[in-house]
């Protein structure tokens, strides 16, 4: 199944690191550590393999491929060794790149997005194309009439104001070249009624949002273990120090809204109440793509005796980042396959803020992804194939 992967953001730490990796998987010199879609639960003849894997996608710098891996290597992202090994199928993937559109009305640069996609899928011959969003975190979409309706939107778009988030733009014209949509940020992406209606009619399948990779990772696992011990959480504070391209945009208080309300839903909706205490994210430039993350969690018992736990994550973003997006280009391309159409909640274990998931807990998400792959793999879908 021959599968295009088009990265939205393709020169960013996340989408070099995955590219590096698939490449390194294909020729056999890396091993698939980290990849989920790899475990002996997920892995079968519905998914595509690394070797049918073919990445495009827009950026809007214009820094080589292989420059930006190199830096990824000196900062201890990515092994120097393999890098050198992958030149040419760098500079190959190279060729598949494409600046952002730009100028023009927001119309005019959807068009052009959809002749990007459409040009890629014929060039390579591909059965589909994912197409995943690894851009810069964008701040919180201001609201606008024309989100609520397909017809409203297409309009305002040709329309001299910009009506959509950058996010969003991509995912109208993912939506609009037949694509199914990946959101691994915490932008607003699909996440309007008027291209989620457009994605049904299309009878696309599409899935977010923003990848859980570190502090949000380790809370989905301990948020339910408090509920199912019956303890309370009084306080759940998280300090999140980082650096690189992300850390550098999260330093912009917009930015930053939009990816701490991300981080917070999951303590809410596992506990069935608001602990006190939020979540902090500082740009400290010299971490690069290495993370840390300190949590503070106090607790009642029995007869309301206070206790406490305390962690500390230090996690490198995009080798945590980059398999979590080979193994969503991969599911969603068979869920598209299968005949699959809207959110697919079944993947809600590999997102910070799900779309349409009943749970945040990481091992009932495990049980559903399982189950999903399953029927995947069996050939089946429970959706009407669109
Ligand atoms: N690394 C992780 O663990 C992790 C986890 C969850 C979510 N994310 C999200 O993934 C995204 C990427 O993270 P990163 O570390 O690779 O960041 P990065 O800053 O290294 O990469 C972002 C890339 O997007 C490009 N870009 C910006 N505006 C664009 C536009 N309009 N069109 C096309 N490209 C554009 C930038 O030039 C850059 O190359 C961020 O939104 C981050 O919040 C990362």
């Amino acid at each position: 199944m021959r599968t295009g992967v088009w990265l939205v953001g393709a020169r960013g730490s996340v989408a070099t690191t995955s590219i590096v990796g698939a490449l390194a998987l294909r020729a056999g010199l890396a091993g698939p550590t980290g990849c989920v879609t790899e475990l002996a639960e997920l892995r079968g003849p519905a998914l595509p393999s690394f070797a049918d894997l073919v990445f495009g996608g827009h950026d809007v710098v214009a820094t080589p491929l292989v420059k930006r891996a190199e830096a990824l290597a000196a900062a201890g992202v990515l092994p120097g060794r393999l890098v050198a090994a992958l030149a040419d199928e760098l500079a190959t993937v190279e060729r598949e790149l494409r600046p952002a559109p730009a100028g023009g009305s927001q119309a005019d640069r959807a068009a052009a997005i959809v002749r990007d996609l459409d040009d890629f899928r014929r060039r390579h011959e591909l059965d589909r194309v994912v197409v995943v969003n690894v851009s810069a975190t964008e701040p919180l979409a201001r609201p606008h009439p024309a989100h609520a309706d397909p017809a409203a939107l297409r309009a305002a778009l040709a329309g001299p104001e910009e009506v959509l988030p950058v996010s969003s733009l991509y995912a109208y014209a993912a939506v609009t070249a037949g694509c199914p949509y990946v959101d691994f940020t915490p932008s607003t992406g699909l996440r309007l009624p008027a291209l989620r209606a457009l994605a049904d009619e299309r009878g696309l399948p599409y899935a977010g949002h923003d990848g859980k990779t570190g502090e949000t990772l380790v809370k989905s696992v301990l948020a339910p273990m408090f509920a199912m011990r019956h303890l309370a959480v009084r306080s759940w504070s998280g300090v999140n120090l980082l650096g690189g391209g992300d850390g550098a945009t999260l330093a912009d208080p917009a930015a930053n809204a939009a990816k701490v309300e991300s981080k917070q839903r999951v303590l809410g909706e596992t506990l069935g109440y608001q602990p006190q205490g939020g979540t902090r994210i500082d740009y400290v430039e010299s971490l690069g793509d290495f993370k840390t993350a300190w949590d503070l969690v106090t607790f009642a018992g029995f007869l309301g005796t206070g206790m406490r736990l305390e962690f500390t994550w230090h996690g490198c973003d995009s080798a945590l980042a980059a398999p979590l997006v080979l193994d969503l280009a991969r599911l969603t391309a068979a869920a598209h396959a299968a005949g699959h159409r809207g959110p697919l909640a079944e993947l809600a274990f590999f997102f910070k803020d799900p779309l349409a998931a009943p749970t945040h807990a990481l091992a009932e998400q495990w049980t559903r992804l399982c189950e999903f792959t399953r029927r995947l793999h069996a050939g089946g879908s429970d959706d009407q194939p669109g």
